[in-house]
C-alpha cells in the first residue's frame, strides 16, 4: 500500500513537476516540536513544547578579568542584570521534579546588555546530547513515540539505540535528582567561537557549575520527593541568602570535534572562568512572566559566534514553533 502512495506521488510530481505537498511534508524543525507535543500528551495550551514546566529568577552576571581576554561580549566587560529560568524535561507542564522523565534539567540565561539587547545561554544538566543531527533526534523521539503501547520486541526504540550509540550513551547516562537546582552542575553541550578584542578566537563550550557544589539526593529521598521540590526550592533560596553558579568556559583543543554535540571533549581540556551568576531574587508570577519569552541559544553578541553544530543551527527554528503555538493560546 506504502509503495502505491509513494509511486503516486511520484507519478503526480513528474506530471506536474512541482513538489508534492504531502500531509508530513514539514520541516524536520516542525516535525520535532509535533513529536515532543505528543510525547508530553499535549498539546498543553500556553506552554513550550519541551521544557514545560519552569520558574523564572533574576540576578546579576560579573566576569573575572580572564573574561576579557576570551571574548570582546559586553558582559565579558562589565556586571549584567540576568533573568534565568530553570526548568524539567519534556512538554508536560506540571510533571513531579523528581520523575524520570524530568531530566535534563535546564538552565536558561539572558544577559542584559547595557545598549538594550540581549544575549542568551541555553544549557542541560548533562554533559553531551543523544543525537549529531536533528534528522537523527527526529529518529529517536518518534521510534519512542512508536514503541509506546506497541508489545514488538526489540522494541523500535531498541532498535533505534542499538544502532545510534550516542543515543545509548544519553539515555543510559545517571541523572540522579539534585538536592537542589542550586547543587546542579549544567552544561552548553554546543560549541560557539570566542572572539576578544585583538581578534583572536577560540572554540568553547559553557559549564555552569554551582558555587555549592554538586550534591544529589539518595533513592530513598528521589521516591519521597515532593512533585514541586526543586521548583519551590529554588525560589525560596533566592529569596533568602542567594544562589552561585560559576560560568566556566571548556576550551576545545585543536583537534576536537566542535560542530558535534554528541561528542564530549575530555575533562583534562583547559578550562577559563568567565565570572559568577548571583541569583537573589525571584520574578513575581513567573508562570505569566515567562509564556511571551523564548529563550534562543543563537541570540548571540559581537564577540561570541555559533559553531556550525547542526543542531544547535536548529534550535532557533524549532524554539520559533513553539514559541508561536504558546501565543496563540
Ligand atoms: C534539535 C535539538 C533540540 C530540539 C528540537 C529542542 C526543542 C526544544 C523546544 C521546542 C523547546 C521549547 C522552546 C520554547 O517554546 O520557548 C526547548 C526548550 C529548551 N531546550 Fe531544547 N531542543 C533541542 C536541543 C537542546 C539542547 C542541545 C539543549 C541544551 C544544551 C536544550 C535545552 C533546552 C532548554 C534549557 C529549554 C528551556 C528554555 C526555556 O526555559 O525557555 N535543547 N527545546
Amino acid at each position: 500500500m506504502k509503495t502505491k502512495v509513494i509511486a503516486s506521488v511520484l507519478f503526480a510530481t513528474a506530471l506536474t513537476a512541482t513538489k508534492p505537498v504531502l500531509a508530513d511534508d514539514k520541516p524536520v524543525t516542525e516535525q520535532l516540536v509535533d513529536t515532543l507535543t505528543t510525547l508530553s500528551g499535549g498539546p498543553h495550551a500556553g506552554f513550550r513544547a519541551n521544557h514545560a514546566k519552569g520558574e523564572m529568577v533574576e540576578g546579576s552576571f560579573t566576569p573575572t578579568a580572564q573574561a576579557a581576554g576570551v571574548s570582546k561580549a559586553a558582559h565579558f566587560q562589565k556586571a549584567t542584570p540576568v533573568l534565568v529560568r530553570f526548568s524539567d524535561a519534556t512538554g508536560v507542564p506540571n510533571i513531579p521534579d523528581a520523575d524520570g522523565n524530568a531530566f535534563p534539567k535546564g538552565i536558561a540565561i539572558r544577559f542584559q546588555l547595557p545598549d538594550g539587547t540581549a544575549t542568551d545561554i541555553v544549557s542541560i544538566s548533562v554533559n553531551g546530547f543523544p543525537a549529531a543531527t536533528p534528522e537523527d533526534f527526529l529518529g529517536l523521539l518518534n521510534a519512542v513515540r512508536d514503541s509506546q503501547g506497541s508489545t514488538a520486541k526489540p522494541s523500535l526504540v531498541e532498535q533505534f539505540l542499538g544502532t545510534h550509540p550516542a543515543a545509548l550513551k544519553f539515555v543510559t547516562t545517571p541523572k540522579p535528582a539534585p538536592v537542589s537546582l542550586a547543587t546542579q552542575p549544567f552544561f552548553g553541550v554546543n560549541a560557539f567561537e570566542f572572539t576578544n578584542a585583538s581578534g583572536k578566537s577560540v572554540f568553547g563550550r559553557y559549564q555552569i557549575v554551582p558555587v555549592a557544589g554538586a550534591q544529589y539526593l539518595s533513592k530513598e529521598a528521589t521516591e519521597k520527593a515532593a512533585p514541586d521540590y526543586l521548583m519551590n526550592d529554588i525560589v525560596e533560596r533566592v529569596k533568602g541568602q542567594g544562589v552561585q553558579y560559576k560560568l566556566v568556559l571548556q576550551l576545545a583543543d585543536s583537534g576536537d570535534e566542535v560542530n558535534n554535540a554528541t561528542v564530549v571533549w575530555p575533562d583534562s581540556r583547559k578550562t577559563v572562568e568567565l565570572g559568577t551568576l548571583t541569583l537573589n531574587k525571584a520574578v513575581a508570577d513567573s508562570k505569566a512572566a515567562e509564556k511571551p519569552i523564548m529563550f534562543n541559544p543563537l541570540q548571540l553578541t559581537d564577540g561570541i559566534a555559533p559553531s556550525k553544530d547542526p543542531i544547535l543551527l536548529a534550535r532557533p527554528t524549532a524554539y520559533a514553533v513553539s514559541f508561536g503555538r504558546r501565543l496563540a493560546h
